[in-house]
């Protein structure tokens, strides 16, 4: 079953992300993983000067924030951007995709919770952990911090995001870039999990934890070939790339939704839903993310119940 729903204050306050920055809703993944690499140099912007491999080379800057990478895509323009926020007289790394903000340094308490709430009970380890959706690094960095983890693989669908790590243009980058645990796979999170295996050099490979931030909710999704995996065969699927006793976890906008946990407690076999809430000092109010943790029967449970993470064929 289901277990009841938590809620997690965030005392420091004031690390969350407002949700009307976060989702670039319209996006295609599959397409960004192919088209995300070329840069037309004639195309762009005479304010923005690129080198031979068309990294951002002089950035473009105003008085409301500096360009720090910017790439024209078929879905939009891609931009790193950081600018202080006058309001609170900090420094903000934002990303956005045509109009849409993908996100923000701002809020940044449920990508935290997401990996501190995935792993809590995973015990001392060593762990194998997987976080689909790099974005600025924030989960990842946070499941590094716990001494217990061997490796960490993040899967990102967007080259450039994991370029903006390598060359530390990103706040958390050199930091995840530097730290031997920590490897950047560029990929489609979604079709990673319908294949053999997410490590393509270890196809038995198994995970004692995988955590998602990349779609808005189970319910709003990026693109629609992202909806399967919030399914009861997506999960299973998913499953099966877990060890027994290993944790998925997700973020989302939304608050708990009822017949998303009902699907997660048929194919796992504990799972909860915690609410994070945060103060968002700049529309003066508080916000809430829900990060739901579900775990597969431990091995000596998986006997009894047979098939809760078993692998499926995706054929
Ligand atoms: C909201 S951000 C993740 C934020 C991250 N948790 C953090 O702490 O900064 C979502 C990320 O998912 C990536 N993404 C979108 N579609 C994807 C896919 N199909 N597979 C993998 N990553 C994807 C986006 O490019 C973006 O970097």
């Amino acid at each position: 079953m289901c277990a009841d729903v938590h809620r997690v204050e965030d005392q420091a306050g004031r690390d969350g992300r407002g949700s009307e920055q976060h989702r670039l809703e319209g996006c295609d993944a599959g397409t960004l993983v192919e088209t995300f690499e070329h840069v037309d140099p004639n195309r762009l912007s005479d304010a923005r000067k690129f080198d031979a491999e068309g990294h951002l080379h002089a950035s473009r800057m105003n008085i409301e924030f500096e360009e720090l990478a910017y790439r024209r895509t078929p879905l939009g323009e891609l931009i790193l951007r950081r600018r202080t926020e006058p309001a609170l007289g900090v420094e903000v790394f934002e990303v956005k995709l045509g109009d849409a903000f993908l996100m923000s340094s701002l809020f940044t308490a449920g990508e935290i919770a997401l990996a501190n709430l995935g792993l809590a009970g995973l015990g001392s380890g060593p762990l194998d952990v997987v976080v689909g959706g790099l974005g600025l690094g924030y989960t990842a960095r946070a499941v590094l911090g716990h001494p217990a983890v061997r490796s960490l693989l993040v899967v990102e669908a967007l080259r450039d995001v994991i370029d903006w790590h390598r060359r530390g243009l990103v706040p958390l980058g050199a930091g995840l870039s530097a730290d031997r645990r920590c490897e950047f796979l560029n990929g489609d999170f979604f079709a990673l999990v319908d294949s053999p295996g997410i490590d393509s050099r270890d196809l038995g490979r198994r995970f004692h934890a995988i955590l998602v931030d990349i779609d808005h909710s189970p319910r709003q999704v990026l693109h629609p070939s992202h909806a399967a995996l919030y399914g009861r065969e997506g999960l299973r699927r998913l499953a099966a790339h877990l060890h027994p006793g290993g944790v998925f976890a997700l973020w989302s906008n939304d608050p708990p939704d009822q017949d998303f946990r009902d699907a997660l407690a048929e194919v796992f076999a504990q799972c909860d839903a915690h609410i994070v809430t945060f103060r968002n000092p700049l529309q003066d109010r508080d916000a809430a993310n829900t990060i739901y943790a579900a775990r597969t029967a431990t091995a000596s449970c998986e006997s009894g119940s047979g098939t809760r993470a078993s692998r499926l064929d995706s054929s």
